[in-house]
């Protein structure tokens, strides 16, 4: 079968990639030029472990190919997944004109039956308008049917969320339409993978709820750690006799600088502006927002307490920029609050991370931020170190040489790789987030 994704970002990389490794012929295509020409060399333009390896291997096996020939590709494929951005629109909604600009394409070249099929998160409703914009426009009496099909990956091990997913959710009306999009995944039959089979709305729906549950998660613990802080309790410990019930389980109660991403933050936002949008107001959704704006305060304030109660010609160094550990992505990242706030209270910062540096210039270039080689060159001199986001390999730093290395020994352990009582055994002024 052949299958075009439109798309070349995280989700429409790792869905082309996957579904040709899965046996599909698969084109994947986009506007970009420069873009689809990087991918033709075999360069990868993001950081995903895994997914460099992946697409080498289907394109040499001739399964998968790049181009920005929509009209072309779509000719040859009986399905058209559409995983183009649908990031923040300024109302807190999401901006579908990525999508509206595919579909209106599409109306003018499809002139045989297609499935679409929506990777992309979009808010409810959005898979009805696809298809009322596409009968709008279409040059023929040729019918599509449409199906929504979430994608729950997340960014550092996508490609493994794509081969072993825990759910595949497909809606959609035409039973035909579902199973042409079932038979594609049959590969995850034989691990067993539960198929969710439904409706439009509720598929869409699902990835809302799902993103808001583990971002509700998150901000509940955090609160929580806010709270062992007053008290003098350990959230490591709390979290963890949480996380042995069943019914709660262990996942997303790990407290930090507040959650960031191409995801959660805008979807969250997407969705609380959708129920706004119906007259209703979910609180908790609400508060789960307003909780993530506070744990980013607060995170600057840790830091500014280190210091003293000022910062002002302070050096500070970063450990992480990231927003989560392997990927070079920095959107919504806490890094980006943190490193603003601290510029403006006039420290003078050092950084350091292993993928998301040159991201982080496009935002804060080298006059702002001394960027440095290693997390040893980054705390030399300085009076604070902080670590931002949890890489591996920040924790297994050699903690003497860094201790000698900073002028104070001052750390700021905003994801408590550390453990409390060693680091002031060792002599360092620490403090985590919620450890008493
Ligand atoms: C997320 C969802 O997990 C994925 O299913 C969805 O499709 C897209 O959004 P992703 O954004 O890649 O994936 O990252 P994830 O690993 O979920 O982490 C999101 C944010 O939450 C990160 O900033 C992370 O640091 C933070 N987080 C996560 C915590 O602060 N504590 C936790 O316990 C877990």
């Amino acid at each position: 079968m052949h299958v075009t994704v439109v798309g070349t970002g995280y989700v429409g990389l790792v869905t082309g990639a996957g579904l040709a490794d899965f046996g599909l012929q698969v084109v994947c295509v986009d506007k970009d030029e420069e873009k689809i020409e990087t991918l033709r060399s075999g360069e990868i333009p993001f950081y995903e472990p895994g997914l460099k390896e992946l697409v080498d291997k289907n394109v040499r096996a001739k399964r998968l190919d790049f181009s920005t020939d929509l009209a072309e590709a779509v000719r040859r494929s009986l399905v058209v997944f559409l995983a183009v951005g649908t990031p923040p629109a300024p109302d807190g909604g999401a901006d579908l004109s990525q999508i509206r600009e595919v579909v209106l394409k599409l109306a003018d070249i499809v002139d045989e039956y297609k499935v679409v099929v929506t990777k992309s998160t979009v808010p409810v409703g959005t898979n009805r308008w696809i298809k009322r914009l596409f009968d709008e426009h279409k040059k023929n009496s040729i019918d599509i049917d449409v199906i929504s099909n979430p994608e729950f990956l997340r960014e550092g091990s996508a490609v493994k969320d794509f081969m072993w997913p825990n759910r595949v959710v497909i809606g959609g009306e035409s039973a035909y339409a579902i199973a042409i999009v079932k038979d594609i995944y049959r590969p995850l039959y034989l691990i067993e993978t539960p198929f969710v089979i439904t409706n439009l709305e509720t598929a869409e729906l699902i990835k809302y709820a799902s993103n808001a549950f583990l971002a509700t998660k998150i901000s509940f613990i955090n609160e929580i750690a806010n709270l062992c802080e007053l008290v003098g309790a350990d959230v490591h410990h709390v979290a963890k006799a949480m996380g042995l019930d069943g019914r709660i389980g262990p996942k997303f109660l790990h407290p930090g600088p507040g959650f960031g991403g191409s995801c959660f933050p805008k979807d969250i936002q997407a969705l609380a502006k959708l129920a706004r949008d119906r007259g209703y107001n979910l609180k908790i959704v609400e508060a789960v927002i307003e909780v993530n704006k506070d744990q980013r305060r607060r995170a600057v304030n840790k830091i500014v307490e280190m210091c003293g109660g000022e910062v002002t010609g302070k050096v500070i160094a970063l450990l992480g920029l990231s927003f989560k550990p392997n990927t070079s992505d920095i959107r919504e990242a806490p890094a980006l609050t943190i490193v603003a706030e601290l510029l403006a209270q006039g420290a003078k910062l050092k950084a350091y991370d292993p993928a998301a540096m040159e991201e982080f210039k496009r935002v804060f270039p080298p006059e702002k931020i001394l960027y440095c080689d290693d997390p040893y060159q980054a705390a030399e001199g300085a009076d604070c170190l902080v670590l931002v986001t949890e890489w591996n390999e920040f924790r297994y730093l050699d903690l003497s040489r860094l201790k000698d290395l900073l002028k104070s020994p001052r750390l700021v352990d905003l994801r408590n790789v550390y453990n409390p009582s060693r680091m002031k055994e060792m002599g360092f002024h620490y403090t985590g987030v919620g450890r008493g």
